[in-house]
């Protein structure tokens, strides 16, 4: 049988830090305010000429250059994000030409901050079908470009960057399982409104920003995780006491905890990276997997859960033997 495991990741984060302190130029907030409803820090902000395919192009160099490959050995590209370059093509496609691979398909998905879950259970089944054996998945996002900077009610919550991860074909697994749901029925809680596909007369008034209503969201999302991950444990016939960490997407420490209480796992086995990230939706999961990664937290063996919960909504995750 054949199965995918992880063979590398990477990660981008812009130069530019935005503080909690620098936020109360744009509205009346306060670093306090901010930390303890979220424990968010800081953010990274993209620089005015870089692109979310730059973003996950310096994220899928750090991969390639971790799992020791040639771009040309990679059989496919998914890239996950919502603030995608351009309307069409594809940021995967502007990515596996700037990355000099042969001409292998690559294709963006959209599922907003469960997009890197989505396009890594995509890619485990491209393996597991024996249609690649090699998948460049990227999770890269800029969504300074869509927050409205005079609402403290979302401008605080967002950053800009890239993860990536290369999974390989493997005789042993690797991806154990993943879950996927998605439900559209509430979709004004979190969205942007109008896009370029929206009728006519709604595009007149077309709002280019982020509306959310943060404490349905919240509510929705806490309950929604602790749904997702007793399926995937159940799912996949895996054990809590099997778990060695949980990398969860990163919007708000708060539903991290809630989450962690809820499998009963200790904050040790949690890996949090929203403090100096802040929420980079689709890229918020590959980034702290990155970052556990690089820093010897996880290491090869560990058992994780990854998982998610965004705009749509959409949810998922996966059980990952490192
Ligand atoms: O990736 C998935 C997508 N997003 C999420 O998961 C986000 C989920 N939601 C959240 O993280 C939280 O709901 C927020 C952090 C957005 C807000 O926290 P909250 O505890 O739900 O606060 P709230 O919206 O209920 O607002 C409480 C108060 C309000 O004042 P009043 O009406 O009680 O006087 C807000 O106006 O806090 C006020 N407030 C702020 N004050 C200072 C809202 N934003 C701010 C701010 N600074 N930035």
């Amino acid at each position: 049988m054949t199965f995918s495991k992880i063979l590398a990741t990477g990660a981008y984060l812009p130069e530019k830090i935005l503080t909690n302190q620098d936020l109360t130029q744009y509205f009346d907030t306060s670093d306090e305010w901010i930390r303890t409803r979220t424990g968010i820090e800081q953010r990274h902000i993209a620089a005015k000429d870089q692109s979310s395919t730059d973003l996950a192009y310096l994220a899928a160099l750090d991969a390639l250059e971790s799992a020791n490959l040639n771009a040309r050995e990679l059989d496919l590209i998914i890239v996950a994000t919502s603030t995608a370059e351009h309307h069409f093509p594809s940021n995967a496609s502007q990515l596996q030409h700037r990355l000099g691979c042969r001409n292998i398909a690559a294709f963006d998905i959209q599922a907003v901050c469960s997009g890197f879950v989505y396009a890594l259970n995509i890619a485990d089944n491209f393996i597991r079908a024996k249609q690649a054996k090699r998948v460049l998945v990227v999770g890269a996002e800029l969504f300074s470009n869509v927050l409205d900077w005079s609402d403290r009610g979302t401008a605080i919550l967002f950053g800009d960057g890239a993860g990536a991860c290369i999974l390989e074909a493997s005789s042993t697994p690797g991806i154990h399982g993943s879950v996927l749901h998605a439900d559209g029925e509430q979709k004004e809680l979190l969205w942007i409104p109008n896009g370029i596909g929206s009728p006519a007369c709604q595009r007149q008034t077309r709002s280019p920003h982020i509306h959310m209503q943060g404490r349905e969201v919240f509510k929705v999302a806490v309950r929604t995780l602790a749904n997702l991950v007793n399926e995937l444990l159940e799912s996949c016939q895996i054990s809590i006491e099997d778990i060695d960490f949980l990398v969860p997407h990163q919007a708000n420490l708060r539903i991290i905890k809630s989450t962690a209480e809820h499998l009963k796992l200790p904050m040790e086995k949690v890996i949090v990276t929203v403090n100096k990230h802040a929420n980079t939706s689709a890229a918020s999961v590959p980034l702290a997997l990155d970052y556990a990664i690089k820093n010897k937290i996880i290491k090869r063996g560990d058992n994780l859960i990854l998982e998610a919960f965004g705009g749509g909504f959409t949810w998922g995750g996966s059980i990952i033997t490192y």
